[in-house]
């Protein structure tokens, strides 16, 4: 069984990973993973919650409390670099944050649970356009669409695995709370008035000035407002305004990305850009707009919930393999899950055998697919627990 499984797992895996697609771009991924589960003979409804890709299939036997195991299926904008045989052939797209490897455990969940034993139902969610909004007109990620849509209404709870290409394969890990980070990307637009950089600066309002202070007061938000032992960062990434060196631009934007672990101090680091951006207007006369593209709250992991897949844990990996772990500024939508229903998002070991290896988002990270099987086998076993838990 284990070998036929990854006989068609394996395959199925190279051919996501060598076909990339970015988020709500996911169109052949989408088909690729409804035509397996069509050979499973498991039931599925394509392009759910009103987007154009991503996978709902449930699996149901009997009367019983409803599961859901979610896998993010998208890629990243960038250029792969690993030599590996199924390497990326799609230009400036790559899956540098295992989605693939996301994707096929799941697959795999799904032919062990479409045999198994067991009264409810298991949702496997197979969610488009987990590293950003894409293009969305509402800013919306796939899993903040997936849950606003109703996919997850009822569960009893949420299972994620997320692969960890530093972390040896058959160890998984958690943090447990607020686990990563609330996080958004912000612009702000600075509305000045252009002149002559030379003859007459005094004529003008320069907001290449104006947003040199502003990006040092900001610096003080989190050294100054925020308390020490609050994990925040404010980071300003790029910065675009003026066309020559004898000319003041009319104006200028800058973005960025503003994290955090708590709600609270989320909320607080924008309150106070606010009132410097504010405070900028008053002093130099510019007006300013600021406005985010993506905003996913903290994901945050139920102690409760794994506390009951103890057992799943040590049947899959052994208990002394799951290691519990610092929260990090990373950001992930299974966040919004998370806030809808009891929910656990762990790391699962992926490192390559080879010497050197590298993070997720890195144009050479290799994900180990020796973590596939086990992680199919946790999903499984996990939402078999949380059917008999919760019934
Ligand atoms: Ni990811």
């Amino acid at each position: 069984m284990a070998n036929d499984m990854m006989s068609r797992l394996i395959p199925f895996r190279r051919d996501l990973h060598q076909h990339p697609e970015v988020g709500y771009q996911e169109f052949r991924t989408t088909q690729k993973i409804s035509e397996m589960l069509t050979d499973l003979g498991i039931t599925h409804e394509c392009a759910p919650a009103g987007m154009k890709t991503g996978v709902v299939a449930t699996i149901g036997k009997g009367e019983g409390p409803l599961a859901v195991l979610r896998a993010d299926i998208d890629a990243l904008p960038m250029t792969e670099q690993t030599n590996l045989p199924f390497a990326s052939v799609t230009g400036n797209t790559m899956h540098a944050c295992g989605h693939d490897v996301h994707t096929t455990m799941l697959v795999g969940a799904g032919m062990l649970l479409r045999n198994a034993d067991f009264n409810g139902t298991v949702k496997l969610v197979f969610q488009p356009s987990e590293e950003g909004v894409n293009g969305d007109p509402e800013h919306k990620s796939g899993g903040q669409r997936m849950v606003e849509g109703g996919v997850i209404d009822g569960a009893a709870a949420c299972v994620a695995l997320h692969v960890h290409p530093l972390q040896p394969v058959g160890q998984l890990s958690y943090a447990p709370g607020e686990a990563l980070a609330c996080a958004s990307f912000f612009q702000i637009h600075i509305a000045g008035k252009g002149g002559h950089a030379g003859a007459a600066p005094h004529l003008a309002i320069d907001p290449i000035l104006v947003a040199s202070h502003i990006i040092q007061a900001a610096q003080s938000i989190v050294s100054r407002n925020i308390s020490p032992t609050q994990p925040a960062v404010f980071s300003v990434t790029r910065i675009h305004g003026g066309t020559s060196e004898n000319v003041i631009p009319d104006d200028l934007t800058m973005g960025g990305t503003i994290r955090a672990m708590n709600t609270a101090t989320y909320d607080y680091i924008v309150e106070r850009l606010r009132q410097i951006l504010h405070g900028a207007e008053v002093a130099y006369g510019v007006r300013t707009t600021l406005t985010f593209t993506t905003r996913y709250p903290s994901v945050l992991n139920d102690a409760a919930l794994n506390d009951k897949l103890a057992g799943p844990v040590d049947a899959v990996f052994g208990s002394s393999n799951l290691l519990v772990t610092e929260p990090m500024l990373a950001a992930e939508d299974f966040a919004f899950y998370s806030r809808r229903s009891p929910s656990m998002f762990y790391f699962i070991g992926a490192r390559d055998i080879a010497e050197e290896c590298f993070f997720v988002h890195h144009p050479r990270v290799v994900m180990n697919e020796a973590c596939i099987e086990p992680g199919a086998k946790f999903l499984a076993a996990a939402a078999q627990q949380i059917l008999k838990d919760f019934a």
